[in-house]
């Protein structure tokens, strides 16, 4: 068991995972990491500079060299995100990113460099950590596991909303279908797929509002 206090929170995209542990970790005082963002942050550097998803060479120099960070969180409650000192925050959410960053997700090579980074930051800090495998590989002693989930539509329809506020508006049957392959895609995955931990507490948060959510985890804590 570790020393410092470890949160996972998982669940499929748009479940509210990050606004919720962003509030909770306002709430308790923890550092709130969004792993998801990592995911995102080496798909933008892929695709910028052209690396195939086969290119292992240049994937584990990225990997080595690359520094993400966050910030603070901006007036909108999204926190700041960094790819090697550069603000990153707006690209990572790109429609494009969000396109790839499955199959950049379950590259084992890629997983294994952001897992060691995830463990090394909870080993150091009292966190709450958000993604797909944090409960189930990432932290398996977490003290609290959740696992959020949500209709589709309904996540569908927060994402949207979402991305709407951040100018990037979407046609929402496109948002869907998109969200809808993703998760099929990381569901489907070999190395640590979305897949609840056999002790997460399951929340279907479709019906409720966020301060519901909130005041739910915070008080099981
Ligand atoms: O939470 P998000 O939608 O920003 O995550 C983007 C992608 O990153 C998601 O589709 C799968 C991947 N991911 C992952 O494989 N493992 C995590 N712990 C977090 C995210």
């Amino acid at each position: 068991m570790s020393k410092t206090i470890q949160i996972a929170i998982d669940g499929p995209a748009g479940a509210g995972k990050s606004t919720v542990a962003k509030a909770l970790a306002a709430k308790l005082g923890y550092i709130y990491i969004d792993t998801g963002a990592m995911y995102r942050a080496i798909t933008l550097i892929m695709l910028e500079n052209d690396i195939a998803l086969t290119d292992e060479e240049r994937i584990s120099d990225i990997l080595k060299t690359v520094k993400i960070t966050f910030g603070d969180s901006m007036p909108d409650g999204r926190q700041k995100v960094y790819c090697n000192a550069v603000d990153c925050t707006e690209k990572i959410r790109s429609p494009e990113v969000s396109r790839h960053v499955s199959e950049v997700s379950a590259l084992p090579i890629v997983r294994r460099a952001l897992v060691d980074k995830q463990r090394q930051i909870a080993g150091e800090n009292n966190v709450i950590m958000d993604g797909r495998d944090i409960g189930t590989v990432v932290l398996p002693h977490a003290q609290h596991k959740f696992f959020l989930t949500a209709t589709l539509e309904e996540r569908t329809r927060r994402r949207s909303e979402e991305m709407r506020n951040a100018g990037m508006a979407m046609d929402f049957d496109v948002l869907k279908s998109e969200i809808a392959q993703r998760d099929e895609k990381d569901s489907q995955r070999i190395d640590s797929p979305l897949k609840a931990a056999d002790d997460a507490v399951l929340i279907d948060t479709s019906k409720m509002s966020l301060d519901e959510v909130i005041e739910n985890l915070f008080s099981r804590i």
